[in-house]
């Protein structure tokens, strides 16, 4: 018994040390490990099934010896196992293929566009001021010469907060404070989102951008109003333009203008953006008003200036042909993803 368990347990030991030499894959070796080691069929298995009715001489003397073989072809098994760990590594690591690209997020379009639009006010001499996202009717209204009871209130009324603030309706709202902060020369601009209680379409929505302008020195005429403007506007679209104005209504500017610039997209031949008029109707805009420029405490006897509400919403659908203002906040990344 003793000589014949001996060799049997040798050859095993041969047999384990042979056939791992020719394994080439994990899935082999496994099938190798099973084929001796199995719980019930394993070759070794079985010789350590038989420890218990051996006599007990026998299981001092074959016992450790059996043991030994198991610990032996356990330690065969482990160092394969490593050999393949360290060689799937290896051959997993290829420096020739190009880096995973990660995945950044990017400005949305809209900041984009603000963001260029700044830079060029700023070249021209404009400074930026942010608007206050809610403020009061003194400052949405009242400073801008429309009165409790104004019929004007209309074209902007909006949400109101239980305590009588006002989501902006418009950036205009910061004309008073900035007229109070700098004695003129003033030239700035007031970048911010604005709210309306709007039924939306494709060029409306509850919640979009402006960009306010405001402009305060001695002699200023109707001249450096449209000059600023088209200053701007062929900068930002990198064209020459024409433009025209036509008369509009505001109670903070007198008179009230609407700045039209030929089609950037058809240059004036006609297209679905522009109405098929070759104009695009893009700034209101006009002379701040005398009783404005008193309640920022500018004395309209010695100084005038200009002052517009430019949608930026607007600048960006033309900016990148889009078609409806909606996509904008609409979180959907085939659309974001293009900018
Ligand atoms: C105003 O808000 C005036 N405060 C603009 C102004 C400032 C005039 C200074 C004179 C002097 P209006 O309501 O027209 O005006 O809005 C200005 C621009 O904001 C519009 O031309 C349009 O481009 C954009 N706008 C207005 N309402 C919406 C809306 N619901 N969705 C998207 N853009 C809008």
């Amino acid at each position: 018994m003793d000589q014949n368990l001996a060799s049997q347990l040798k050859s095993i030991e041969d047999k384990v040390a042979s056939e791992l030499k020719q394994c080439s894959d994990l899935d082999a070796l496994q099938k190798i490990k099973a084929y001796f080691l199995g719980r019930k069929k394993g070759k070794l298995t079985q010789l350590i099934k038989l420890i218990p009715s051996l006599s007990i001489n026998e299981r001092k003397i074959l016992g450790p010896k059996i043991n030994q073989t198991k610990n032996k072809l356990l330690t065969l098994f482990q160092e394969k196992e490593k050999a393949f760990a360290s060689s799937n590594v290896k051959s997993f690591f290829d420096p020739t293929l190009p880096g995973e690209k990660p995945i950044y997020g990017h400005l949305h379009p809209i900041t984009q566009v603000c963001y260029e639009a700044e830079d060029i006010f700023e070249k021209m001499g404009f400074e930026i001021v942010e608007p206050f996202e809610i403020d009061d009717d003194f400052h949405v209204f009242e400073t801008l010469n429309i009165p409790q009871g104004h019929p004007a209130r209309d074209m902007w009324d909006t949400f109101w907060t239980e305590n009588n603030f006002i989501p902006i309706t418009h950036t205009s709202a910061m004309q008073n404070r900035i007229l109070k902060s700098v004695k003129p020369p003033i030239r700035a601009i007031v970048p911010g989102r604005c709210f309306r209680h709007e039924a939306t379409d494709a060029r409306h929505e509850h919640t979009f951008y402006q960009i306010e302008g405001v402009y305060v020195d001695q002699n200023i005429s109707l001249a450096d109003l449209l000059g600023t403007l088209l200053s701007f506007l062929e900068a930002f679209f990198q064209q020459k333009l024409k433009y025209k104005i036509q008369p509009s209504y505001f109670p903070f500017v007198e008179p009230g203008l609407e700045f039209l610039i030929s089609c950037v997209i058809c240059k004036g031949r006609g297209c679905a953006t522009c109405g098929h008029s070759g104009w695009l109707e893009l700034i209101p805009c006009g002379p701040i008003h005398p009783n404005v420029l008193k309640m920022g405490g500018v004395n309209p006897e010695k100084y005038s200036g200009f002052a517009w509400g430019m949608g930026l919403d607007r600048l960006v659908m033309l900016r990148f042909a889009i078609e409806d203002i909606r996509l904008f906040h609409s979180g959907n990344l085939r659309f974001l993803e293009q900018f």
